[in-house]
């Protein structure tokens, strides 16, 4: 039976600790183009979503996030006997991967704050034929703040996590942090492009697909947020800068479907 491991903090005052990011907050009744979500917030949104949020994964991306994900954790380095580590990890896709990678031999460990996530990742687990998926353990924690030792992972990946952290530097010294020396990290999320034909197109997706789809589970004001997430996430090449600037000796930025997605990765 899988269970889940919550750290000595509880999430609800993880996520209070975070107050500086509630600075920006306006109400949820506001423009949705216009919210700018404190971490608070942002786990009550994930929790809300967490019971369709798989299905919403394969109706908006036809399927297509699961190739991305298969890319990021082949770009993680992740291999046979690893000790890895996949960071808001939400219903588990990336750390069932990772786990699949590693073997019984591995480890994998799945942290997310959001207990509904985990719940829901805690369940696939214990349906799942696969005896190698054993070897993940989920971990109800904050990304901004772990509690495991320094250089203890052998592969770090983050999907669409690292855009929903309201402290993305402290986000990246963490991951450094707990990386073993010559090891990767791989950060799968939208590409915020610098070309305008794409993020017009990207915009005119979420304004006229992503959000009326996502309006018909009655979740169009928290998909609304996808937007402005991405407008106040990081370019391709800022993102290269933070990992340089946390200390990462190499990092590179892919983009993947044309500019819609991107993948930075990472090596300590
Ligand atoms: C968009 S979901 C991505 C889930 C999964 N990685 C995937 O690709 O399907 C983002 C996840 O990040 C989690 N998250 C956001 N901020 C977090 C934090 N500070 N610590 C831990 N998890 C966080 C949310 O609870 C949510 O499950």
């Amino acid at each position: 039976m899988a269970s889940i491991s919550s750290l000595s903090q509880s999430s609800q005052a993880a996520a209070a600790s975070f107050s500086p990011g509630c600075r920006r907050l306006r109400s949820r009744r506001s423009t949705p183009a216009a919210q700018v979500f404190c971490s608070a917030e942002r786990q009550a949104l994930f929790s809300r979503i967490a019971p369709v949020y798989d299905d919403l994964n394969d109706l908006l991306s036809l399927g297509l996030h699961r190739v991305w994900k298969r890319m990021a954790v082949s770009w993680s380095g992740a291999k046979k006997g690893d000790r890895v580590l996949d960071l808001c990890c939400g219903s588990g896709d990336l750390a069932f991967l990772l786990s699949e990678r590693v073997g019984p031999e591995g480890e994998v460990t799945g942290l997310d704050f959001s207990s509904k996530q985990l719940l829901i990742a805690s369940s696939r687990q214990n349906l799942s034929g696969k005896a190698c998926h054993r070897n993940i353990t989920w971990v109800e924690g904050d990304a901004l703040n772990l509690s495991f030792p320094a250089c203890y992972f052998d592969a770090i990946t983050i999907g669409y996590g690292l855009r929903n952290l309201v402290d993305k530097r402290k986000a990246m010294e963490e991951m450094f942090r707990v990386l073993k020396p010559g090891a990767r990290i791989s950060v799968l999320d939208f590409n915020k492009s610098t070309s305008a034909f794409t993020t017009i197109f990207q915009e005119y997706m979420i304004d006229n697909v992503v959000v009326p789809v996502a309006g018909s589970y009655g979740l169009s004001e928290d998909y609304a947020y996808l937007k402005s997430s991405i407008q106040e996430f990081l370019t391709g090449q800022e993102l290269e800068e933070l990992a340089r600037g946390a200390g990462f000796s190499d990092a590179q930025h892919y983009e993947i479907s044309g500019g819609l997605m991107g993948n930075l990765v990472a090596t300590r």
